[in-house]
């Protein structure tokens, strides 16, 4: 290889730099290396391999093709481990840990004498925490994922996880499946290695990630399973060695434009609510201050063209047969910033140079002539009651009748109050109530975890009803669904309006006009405000989970944490 590396590799400090190499030489003697492998480019592949985490529990072979791509680009690839974390299996909340998988992955990328890394994502949070990690250490870096599931089926239905295992626990509550039906699906839900493989959020990062520049072309929608994905593990470790060459770093590539692309896409495939918390946590790590305003003024121009769940009928294998994230690039191709560096070493334009739209598969993507619908999947929400903004997918909503709406507030003080209570036949609930759940946002759950889509009361259930407004400072999974507003910000827990909503006041959503509001007076608030009491939390006293508390930003700002984004004077507006 030519160019020259320019990433200066760190060694172990003993005071002496020629003795820290010529140690460092001794020790991977192990590895089969000698002396004159030590001016090829190291590739750090971060492996996230890991069977409690089953969406990464499958891998290993694409370490060994990426390893593979390596070699033949004549780099030497060096295998690390980081926490992996899966979304099934991860008390109380994943979210609490994507921080901490963000800070190992920074930390390991410095400290490690690596010249560029390739990450291996897949779970929800994985791929997110990686990018945050990989944009503040700022070695060349691509992201590669264990990619989504098969399909599932049951009785001639495709089953998605995990939108269906939400859809038929809330049909088996309904007394509309039977237990045996329900064990049944169970076991058709997830079918194979992979992950979920809705356009929930693991799907939704791999495809902003992709229109972003960060994953190989292709890479974000071929499945775990097909042979596809094992062509371009090794295609991504040819291309890291080649980033490595040309000293393209996340920074050249993860641009205020490249962040505009990625909302696109988003917008266009009508992705999780979590990307939104997710990209801005990104987009701060590089000094680029992206807002939630950003989302809104896209979301305005992007029409929604992707036909997949839980927004549509489809899923991600059937994406991937339809050209996946190149073709909806293509598609949307006026409306990017083509210029943008991305992970093949070209610009975004060269990379969707030959892409053809494939006209059999204009059910799953769209014309942009003839959009599912002319505006994006994500609609900011301001007004008295989430002032910094709050989150709704307009095309996940049930009961369109909700799209503007009053009713009264059934409120819940926290997780586990709404869950000994949603069902208490007594509760003073009907299908026009508005059910509030308050502390379960960044700092009062903590973590904010994904119960934003607060169960339909039985009661209700059995009534036929299937969609409520429902509001929270939590999150919701990609894969839910229904009249569901989330990320109110700023929190409970910190003193938001959000938690000094009361049983019985009035409350107004309007979807059109982007406002949630609280209908009581001004003086009133105020005085709710005056007498405002911060919770006395008493369930962590030490470790993680109290730094996290202490020091984590609410969602509108991307909940991380205060002490990893750049100084002020290095973050810019967008
Ligand atoms: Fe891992 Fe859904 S459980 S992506």
């Amino acid at each position: 290889m030519g160019g020259g590396i320019k990433v200066k590799k760190r060694h172990t400090s003993y005071g002496d730099e020629g003795f820290s190499k010529f140690i460092k030489m001794a020790f991977q003697r192990n590895l089969g290396f000698d002396k004159k492998d030590f001016d090829k480019p190291i590739i750090g592949i971060c492996n996230t391999y890991s069977e409690v985490n089953r969406c990464h529990s499958h891998v290993q072979p694409m370490v060994q093709a990426i390893k593979s791509g390596v070699l033949m680009a004549g780099g030497i690839p060096l295998e690390f481990p980081t926490i992996s974390i899966g979304e099934m299996f991860t008390s109380p909340t994943t979210m609490l840990y994507r921080n901490l998988v963000a800070m190992d992955t920074e930390e390991m990328i410095s400290a490690q004498p690596i010249d560029g890394v390739v990450l291996i994502g897949g779970c929800d949070k994985m791929a997110p925490a990686q990018l945050m990690g990989a944009a503040s250490a700022n070695k060349p870096a691509i992201l590669f994922t264990g990619g989504p599931m098969e399909n599932g089926e049951y009785n001639g239905t495709t089953l998605g996880a995990c939108s269906d295992c939400r859809y038929f626990w809330q049909e088996y509550k309904a007394g509309q499946v039977s237990e045996e039906e329900i064990n049944n699906i169970n076991s058709q839900l997830a079918p194979t290695s992979g992950h979920c493989m809705v356009m929930g959020s693991a799907s939704t990062i791999s495809t902003c990630a992709e229109a972003m520049g960060m994953m190989l072309p292709g890479a974000a929608a071929a499945p775990a399973t097909v042979n596809e994905r094992m062509r371009l593990a090794k295609e991504t470790g040819k291309s890291i060695v080649n980033l490595v060459e040309k000293n393209i770093r996340p920074s050249q590539i993860l641009t205020k434009e490249a962040f505009d692309n990625g909302i696109r896409a988003l917008m266009a495939v009508g992705g999780s609510s979590n990307t939104v918390i997710h990209l801005i946590a990104i987009a701060r790590r590089l000094g680029i201050n992206l807002n939630l305003e950003r989302f809104n003024k896209l979301s305005e121009t992007t029409p929604f063209l992707a036909n997949l769940r839980p927004a549509g009928e489809y899923q991600m294998q059937d994406f991937y047969h339809a050209g996946g994230v190149q073709t909806l690039l293509k598609e949307i191709f006026s409306l990017l910033n083509l210029d943008e560096m991305t992970v093949t070493g070209s610009a975004l334009r060269e990379n969707l140079k030959d892409v053809e739209v494939n006209p059999v598969y204009r059910h799953i993507i769209k014309p942009i002539d003839k959009p599912i619908h002319k505006y994006g999947g994500i609609k900011v929400l301001y007004g008295n009651l989430s002032p910094q903004g709050s989150i709704i997918k307009p095309k996940a909503i049930i009961d369109q009748n909700l799209l503007k709406h009053k009713g009264k507030a059934v409120v819940f003080k926290s997780i586990n109050e709404m869950e000994s209570r949603i069902n208490d036949p007594n509760l003073d609930v009907d299908k026009e109530s508005v059910l509030v759940l308050q502390n379960a946002g960044p700092v009062g759950a903590p973590g904010m975890p994904e119960a934003g889509m607060i169960p339909i009361p039985e009661k209700l259930l059995k009534k036929g009803i299937r969609d409520m407004v429902r509001i929270s400072d939590c999150r919701m999974s990609g894969t839910a669904f229904g009249t569901v507003v989330l990320h109110v910000a700023p929190e409970a827990a910190v003193g938001g309006v959000i938690g000094l909503v009361k049983d019985g006041d009035i409350i107004e959503l309007d979807i059109d006009k982007g406002q949630l509001n609280v209908l009581i007076t001004e003086k009133e608030l105020e005085s709710r405000k005056d007498r405002f009491i911060p919770p006395n939390f008493n369930d962590f006293d030490r470790g993680y989970p109290l730094l996290y508390r202490k020091h984590v930003l609410q969602a509108d700002q991307g909940c991380d944490f205060d002490f990893l984004l750049p100084p002020p004077s290095k973050i810019k507006g967008t």
